[in-house]
């Protein structure tokens, strides 16, 4: 959340961050700013709502040229979302311009002490507090090269919370600095000119070369200089270099309206490549990356999957076949709970943190305390070189390509794929599963894009029924087994894109109390296990649906190919392919994702960024 973009070099700074601002909005777009420096001094423009709105008063009144530059796109946290709050922010003297992404816990204080040398401010921010604290530093750090990295690390040891800030100093015509602590911050370098970015979407326009920061560091970007990075007492440290694996191509809309649009249609790619080169070909897995010992993972005796929002829906679908693969007990937690209630940990729980983004603070702070517990803790992830991955004992990258829209589709069903490769992994390793039966589900999976497919090539109903859908008010999902965190993740896109009262529920537990919801004409969304599925449980769904149509539902029915089960009693049938029922999560996510994002496209709303909230959320 907060995207921000850094430059030195030779272009027009403007034109620079105003292209990595465009990439990074998907982070937050209350509101959105910039500052450059040129012949000594610093100009800014900000202002509230989308970068579009900054865009056009530059438009108007324009910025001087200038080769350095910072800019920011918000999303509020301290102050409302107004032209006053919008990063940058400038020192009363009008030497310093700052951003910032995260909270500065201790900022009450801090201003305190400001306002009590007659500092005046001008926003409810946290941030305003560094960027005064920061001149005054300055002023009394000695002369010389690193001045303004020296008073940054000086003020940087001040600051409790989570910061990622960049400064430019109106004496420092060739220098930005940044310090990082907790929020995500990487460093692109150029041919003569340096970047630095919240993600590598900033600059991959530019550059595919990368520096990785660690926790409690801050870089220098000097134009003759270069990058220069220490920790916060000013020891020098040697950053890591990465070359990013994809262009600015995959960061663009390719055509498609939406970015959301264009993700959900990478599905099948997206889950080829997290399949890629960890399916061996006498059927075993291989899983390289996954460095935890044999024996490691043998000693394991619990499995807890941690995760937010989407990512934790993936968790519950992983849980179900962890269990049956493994039968190791597993237990799925959300992340912003599960530090709080003090969880029983050791050195044989493995801890599965699950992030698309790899920056989720509630995520990182559940990982932290898990390894504080001595478990051990396997990241699943699709941002390299990220936060959680590198706090991590062990990572399995989704390598599902960037993902822009604020809703999460690709990275979903990547992290859906991922943890059947981990629960298929355990299996075979501890040896509970035959080498022929690891092979037969190997087989399944190389199956999935396929199926994903052939459901993206038979959307156009599903369009026309949710365009149909676009006036209502409240729509209920409904789903058993791996079906009912299929039914939750339906009810969340639906919430988060149309704005429409949306609830998932367990099928079976709708008639203790939930069904009194249902009402003539209320649509529930049922999605139906294979009618090859265990325990007869499809047979419980099919019942289901009548209990609800009994009672006035319109019934949308998401079924397999030749399931006819359900036609006497479905007002619309979606049809998917036939899948193994652990499987078939990542075939019955689709028509709810296209269903969302079609409502919301009716709704006239803007899909890839919904209304108050931002990609990657780090903040608790
Ligand atoms: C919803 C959505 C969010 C994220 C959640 C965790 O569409 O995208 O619920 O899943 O904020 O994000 P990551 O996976 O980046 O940790």
């Amino acid at each position: 959340m907060c995207g921000i973009v850094g430059y030195v070099g030779s272009k027009d700074s403007l034109d620079v961050v105003l292209e990595g601002l465009r990439r990074l909005e998907y982070r937050g777009y209350d509101s959105a700013g910039v500052a450059v420096l040129a012949d000594g001094r610093l100009s800014t423009a900000k202002k509230a709502g989308k970068l579009a709105n900054l865009e056009k008063e530059l438009a108007e009144a324009g910025l001087p040229a200038s080769t350095i530059g910072i800019g920011h796109t918000r999303w509020a946290t301290h102050g409302g979302p107004t032209d006053r709050n919008a990063h940058p922010h400038v020192s009363a003297d009008g030497s310093v311009a700052v951003i910032h992404n995260g909270i500065i816990e201790n900022f009450a204080p801090l201003r305190a002490e400001c306002e009590a040398t007659g500092v005046e401010f001008s926003s409810e921010t946290d941030t305003e507090v560094v960027a005064h604290l920061l001149a005054a530093v300055y002023a009394e750090t000695p002369e010389g090269s690193g001045r303004l990295a020296e008073a940054m690390r000086t003020v940087s040891r001040r600051l409790e919370g989570a910061f990622t800030l960049v400064a430019t100093h109106a004496a420092e015509p060739d220098t930005v600095v940044a310090s990082r602590r907790n929020s995500p911050l990487v460093v692109g370098v150029g041919e003569g000119e340096y970047f630095l970015g919240s993600d590598v979407a900033a600059f991959i326009a530019h550059t595919r070369n990368a520096l990785e920061l660690g926790q409690d560091q801050v870089v220098e970007l000097h134009r003759t200089r270069g990058v220069t990075v220490t920790d916060f007492d000013g020891a020098s440290v040697e950053p890591t270099a990465y070359t990013v694996d994809w262009d600015a191509a995959a960061a663009e809309k390719g055509g498609y309206d939406w970015f959301m649009l264009k993700e959900i249609a990478e599905q099948p790619q997206a889950v080829a490549d997290t399949l890629l080169g960890r399916l061996g070909e006498q059927g075993e897995l291989v899983l390289d990356e996954v460095r935890l010992s044999d024996q490691d993972l043998r000693d394991i005796d619990k499995v807890f999957v941690v995760a937010c929002g989407t990512a934790y829906h993936a968790g519950l679908i992983a849980k179900y076949a962890i269990e049956h693969w493994t039968r190791i007990p597993v237990e799925v937690e959300l992340a912003s709970e599960f530090r709080y209630r003090d969880p029983v940990l050791d050195r044989s729980t493995l801890v599965v943190v699950v992030s698309q983004s790899g920056e989720t603070m509630d995520t990182l702070m559940a990982l932290r305390h898990a390894k504080d517990q001595k478990a051990r803790v396997l990241a699943i992830c699709n941002a390299n070189g990220s936060t959680i991955p590198r706090e991590s004992d062990a990572v399995l990258y989704t390598h599902a390509g960037p993902e822009v829209a604020v809703a999460s589709t690709k990275g979903f069903l990547t992290q859906v794929v991922a943890c059947y490769l981990v629960g298929l992994f355990l299996a075979q390793v501890r040896g509970v599963k035959y080498a022929d039966e690891v092979a037969a589900i190997v087989e399944d999976l190389r199956a999935l894009p396929d199926q994903i497919r052939a459901v993206l090539s038979s959307m156009d109903p599903v369009r026309e029924l949710a365009r149909s859908l676009a006036t209502e008010d409240t729509l209920l999902f409904l789903g058993r087994h791996v079906g009912y965190p299929v039914a939750l993740e339906g009810a969340l896109k639906l919430k988060e894109l149309a704005y429409i009262h949306a609830e998932g529920f367990a099928a079976g537990e709708l008639k203790h109390g939930s069904i009194a919801l249902i009402d003539q004409g209320t649509p529930v969304v049922v999605v139906v296990p294979s009618p090859r599925s265990r325990e007869s449980v499809h047979g419980k769904v099919v019942s289901n649906i009548q209990e609800v149509r009994a009672r006035g539902a319109r019934t949308i029915v998401i079924a397999e190919d030749g399931d006819d089960d359900v036609l006497p009693y479905a007002d619309h049938v979606i049809r998917v392919p036939r899948t193994p029922t652990l499987l078939a999560p990542v075939v019955t996510t689709v028509p709810l994702q296209v269903l969302a994002c079609e409502i919301a496209s009716t709704r006239g709303l803007d899909v890839d960024q919904p209304r108050n909230l931002a990609k990657s959320v780090t903040v608790e």
